[in-house]
């Protein structure tokens, strides 16, 4: 019975009137693109860096193993079975209940996401303008080494506190994803997809053959690659699961989005694995890029946190290297490819909401959603100017929303929905998705039921448990 059910659901061109993804390929990049983001680029590093080198690595590749993949198999499950957005999957799959609170929920957690995730995004792209037009390093040339760190962080501290500057590269970004969200799934999304993911690869691996041939580069490699055991405590792990759910954008609705658009023919399986294993290699690419360069310029490990490190100890590092300027323009080229597809996914999520649940017009649920950012992400940039006295919990604007989402909702959402697939979703719904309706083996399966059922959950509550 219910498999007949997800069987019709899945099969082509039923999609409640909305659009698939054209190819295979397209498929895996838009995935990938959201998850490839600010998630592996610049906090993977830092995760790392602060939590024992090879040690989190390590943590970091068996979450993904035994909690990513089975996670990413039950949220794409769920959106290819309920061939809607975040709120309508839950309502199709469970008529009637209030399962689509999960999905609400969701919806208000990549929304708040994208609020202060689109300011950073904004950094990114005025840092690459100042290194095309040299604005970055002008001054630097002559500038003693001991003192650049102190230029540039009075540089980065100046334009993240101004008011209007900020202000305006955020609202571009938002302007841009508008323009790629407006054209639709296949020639805006799949298609941006399609030619963002293959440059970013190209500039990850010109950046790691660089840094592998730097002097000192086997110190950096080995701060990152030799695991010290004794580093490994609760929270190092509570870390590594953390960043495993956000570099992989489980849990908030995203996936149940991109998965409503899989062709029915697609193997979610394959495409989870490839995606979580690609989104893996990108982090450990970063720490074979940022590790090694940081021991060879002799700066300082603890420099690495978050916007420092990207705003500050690298283009310290390209004020110093031959041709700096050019690696800095790639890098933020590299660093805002990695933001748009991930912002762009963010949005789709309250866009196909909109269009779903209110039967607006595509251009319309863009215009609906997007507009409004304009105030929140400015709130959030504003955050570090005149409203920094604003305080909420005794946080920022910007620093409470970034918690309150990583460190609660985000967990919340993915725990209600691991709990729905494997207890509540129509009996068969996830075997049935996961097989394509009994057409493909998959031998694991009781494996991965068993951790979507049990373990995911119990985890999950641990991440929940160490953040209070
Ligand atoms: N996965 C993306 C990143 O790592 C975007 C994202 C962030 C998705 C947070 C969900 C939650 O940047």
């Amino acid at each position: 019975m219910s498999k007949n059910k997800i069987s019709s659901s899945s099969a082509p061109n039923v999609s409640g009137g909305g659009t698939l993804f054209r190819t295979k390929a397209g498929v895996i990049a838009a995935t990938l693109g959201s998850a490839v983001g600010l998630g592996s680029i610049w906090r993977f590093p830092a995760e790392a860096q602060a939590n024992g080198g090879g040690a989190f690595l390590l943590l970091y590749m068996a979450c993904v193993l035994v909690l990513g993949i089975p996670v990413m198999l039950a949220e794409t499950s769920l959106g290819r079975g309920g061939r809607a957005d975040a709120v309508g999957s839950y309502m199709k799959l469970a008529p009637g209940h209030h399962w689509w609170i999960a999905g609400a929920l969701g919806v208000l957690a990549s929304y708040l996401i994208i609020s202060f995730y689109m300011v950073v995004a904004g950094w990114t792209l005025q840092y690459l303008w100042d290194s095309i037009t040299g604005a970055l390093y002008a001054g630097a040339d002559g500038t003693p080494v001991l003192a650049l760190e102190s230029t540039f962080h009075h540089r980065m501290e100046q334009y993240i506190g101004s008011d209007i500057a900020p202000l305006i590269s955020t609202f571009i970004m938002i302007a841009l994803n508008m323009g790629v969200l407006m054209m639709g799934v296949q020639k805006g999304i799949e298609r941006a997809s399609n030619i963002m993911m293959p440059l970013l690869f190209v500039l990850l691996l010109l950046f790691s053959i660089y840094a592998l041939t730097l002097p000192g580069a086997a110190e950096g490699l080995e701060f990152f690659f030799r695991p010290d055991f004794s580093k490994i405590t609760w929270s190092v792990a509570a870390n590594a699961l953390g960043q495993t759910f956000f570099s992989l954008s489980l849990g908030i609705g995203i996936l149940i989005t991109y998965a409503s658009y899989y062709p029915s023919s697609t193997n979610l399986v394959s495409t989870s694995a490839t995606v979580s294993a690609l989104t893996t290699f990108v982090a450990v690419m970063m720490g074979v890029i940022i590790f090694p360069t940081v021991f060879s310029f002799n700066l300082d490990l603890s420099q690495l946190r978050g916007t420092t490190l990207v705003f500050v100890t690298l283009p310290e590092v390209f004020s110093q290297m031959p041709g700096g300027r050019w690696w800095s323009i790639l890098f933020f080229v590299l660093l805002l490819v990695a933001a748009l597809t991930s912002t762009i996914s963010l949005s789709e999520v309250s866009i196909l909401f909109v269009q779903k649940r209110f039967h607006k017009s595509r251009v319309v649920s863009t215009l609906i959603m997007m507009c409004p950012l304009f105030v929140f992400s400015a709130l959030c940039s504003l955050s570090f100017g005149s409203l920094s006295d604003l305080k909420l919990f005794g946080l920022t604007i910007f620093n409470f929303l970034d918690t309150f989402t990583t460190n609660w909702l985000l967990p919340i959402c993915a725990l209600v929905m691991v709990i729905f697939t494997g207890w509540f979703a129509p009996r068969g719904t996830f075997r049935s998705q996961l097989t394509n309706g009994g057409t493909i083996a998959v031998r694991l399966y009781p494996v991965v039921s068993f951790i979507v059922r049990w373990v995911a959950p119990l985890l999950i509550l641990v991440i929940l448990a160490t953040s209070i």
